[in-house]
């Protein structure tokens, strides 16, 4: 998709489609009374007529105005007020949803929507995601169609110049639709290897340095955490570093490090039945840190980031792990498996020692569909965000509001890890029925003491499930955005 910057007066740009507002008082934005002036008062007649009431994200295709230059109008309501972050998201979802398809150019006059919280600049560069959204379908595993589907050419912004904010936006959008594709791919065809090679692929571009980590060299390192996940499977574990080189070698990097289980049975901690096959996407951490990746490459920042996937299935098998096994992690530390459905953890904390000692980054961001208590307490809407670095949380909190991929913060006290006090070794996995998202948390920061870390539990915010089942390209927008402001 292009996209470009005109002043053109509504009724006289010639496009496919153009969009303007009419808000819930049945007031025309000035752009859409301008239509309505060319055309005989045709918008005022279809909001008389009740065919539109403003409500927000509403919309009315009109084809064929008589005086306007665009072969159709779209007018879509905004609201009782100027539009808050959510329903700006809604709106321009609902347009791109609506125009995206249209053979040609679309014109947005959506300028007068923007106001001091939500700048233009960042209707433009929400736009820019919004098409990115409606161009996305997963298609790879299903019969291909004798014909593309169409997609229009180019998106005419009328208003001031957003140039910046449409690359930045487009970026965004891509690194999105890269997670969401790798979240949606079947855990037969998305493993550890494959996850590899997505890595590898990557590496095309030579601001990325891209080194794997098999399993049996992980095992030699004495990364014995990882090793009893991934040892479980006859497909081989890995960790996957990517290093993006932004800016001087001598600066420290910014972590981020994806949770990367292409499968979770649970192992002989064996789940249930029902529902399952979503436990492909508990990947989806580490689909994020590739979608991060992919618009770091489009964007170019001048930072280092270290980005991190670490990768294996979870099953059970002869050489599994077994409940009560005590395996020493890469930091030393012992570790009492209570339970092996609580492998995010396990695979993460090697994963944490690994870059800490290799790489001594300035920051750490973990992300991870780690919990169920997690999805249970926030749901779909925010991501669990844990830390004790109140510069981290104000960062990450900052950026989540910006892209509204929501996070809200859990408490990460001193006070709850003594619930994963072990007999038997030096922690347990678990910490038993209560606060179950804090306790993961707990066993993780024992792991990143010294450098300033952040961990974001997405298990609810990754996926959707029911009708529109599929991965959503979560938090790559908070991720970048984060990143981008260091
Ligand atoms: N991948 C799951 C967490 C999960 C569950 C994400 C449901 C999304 C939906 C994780 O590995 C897991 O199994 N966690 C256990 C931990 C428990 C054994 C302490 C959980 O949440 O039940
Ligand atoms: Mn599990
Ligand atoms: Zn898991």
């Amino acid at each position: 998709m292009k996209y470009q910057v005109s002043q053109q007066a509504a009724a006289e740009v010639q496009a496919a489609c153009i969009v303007v507002t009419i808000d819930q008082s049945g007031k025309l934005s000035d752009a859409a009374a301008v239509i309505d002036q060319a055309s005989d008062g045709f918008l005022s007649k279809r909001y008389e007529a009740g065919d539109i009431k403003g409500k927000t994200a509403e919309t009315l295709l009109l084809p064929g105005v008589s005086g306007i230059a665009a072969a159709r109008v779209l007018l879509v309501g905004s609201g009782k007020e100027t539009p808050n972050t959510t329903n700006a998201i809604k709106i321009l979802n609902a347009v791109a949803a609506a125009t995206s398809k249209y053979e040609g150019s679309v014109a947005l006059a959506l300028s007068e929507l923007a106001s001091e919280a939500l700048p233009e600049s960042w209707w433009a560069e929400q736009t820019a995601i919004a098409y990115a959204h409606a161009s996305y379908k997963f298609t790879e595993t299903k019969a291909k169609p004798e014909e593309e589907p169409k997609q229009a050419e180019a998106v005419i912004w009328l208003g001031g110049d957003v140039d910046t904010a449409f690359l930045k936006g487009s970026a965004i959008g891509e690194g999105i639709n890269f997670a969401k594709e790798l979240g949606n791919m079947p855990p037969n065809i998305c493993t550890p290897t494959w996850l590899a090679e997505q890595a590898i692929s990557l590496t095309a571009d030579s601001a990325l340095e891209t080194m794997i980590l098999d399993q049996e060299k992980l095992a030699e390192l004495g990364a014995g955490a990882f090793y009893s996940v991934a040892k479980g499977s006859s497909e081989p574990g890995k960790i996957i570093v990517m290093q993006y080189k932004g800016t001087d070698a001598s600066e420290a990097p910014h972590m981020i490090l994806g949770k990367g289980i292409t499968f979770d049975t649970g192992g002989i901690s064996l789940k249930p039945g029902l529902k399952m096959d979503e436990m492909k996407y508990d990947m989806c951490g580490a689909a994020s840190v590739f979608g991060t990746v992919k618009a770091l490459l489009a964007l170019k920042p001048k930072i280092n980031v270290l980005a991190m996937v670490t990768s294996a299935e979870n099953m059970p098998a002869g050489h599994a792990s077994k409940p009560g096994d005590v395996v020493t992690s890469l930091s030393g530390k012992t570790i009492e498996i209570l339970n092996t459905d609580a492998e995010g953890r396990l695979v993460l904390c090697d994963a944490l020692t690994y870059g800490i000692d290799n790489y001594k980054p300035a920051s750490i961001v973990d992300i991870a569909t780690l919990t169920g208590a997690c999805m249970a307490a926030l749901g779909e809407v925010n991501s669990g965000l844990f830390t004790q670095d109140e510069d981290m949380a104000e960062q990450l909190q900052t950026a989540a509001k910006y892209s509204n991929d929501k996070v809200w913060r859990l408490p990460l006290e001193d006070d709850y890890q003594e619930l994963l006090d072990s007999n038997f070794a030096d922690m347990a996995n678990i910490g038993g029925p209560l606060a179950g998202a804090t306790t993961a948390a707990c066993f993780l920061s024992r792991f990143t003491e010294g450098t300033p870390w952040a961990h974001l539990d997405i298990a609810g915010t990754a996926w959707k499930g029911g009708a529109a089942k599929g991965a959503t390209g979560r938090p790559v927008s908070l991720l970048v955005n984060y990143l981008l402001n260091k």
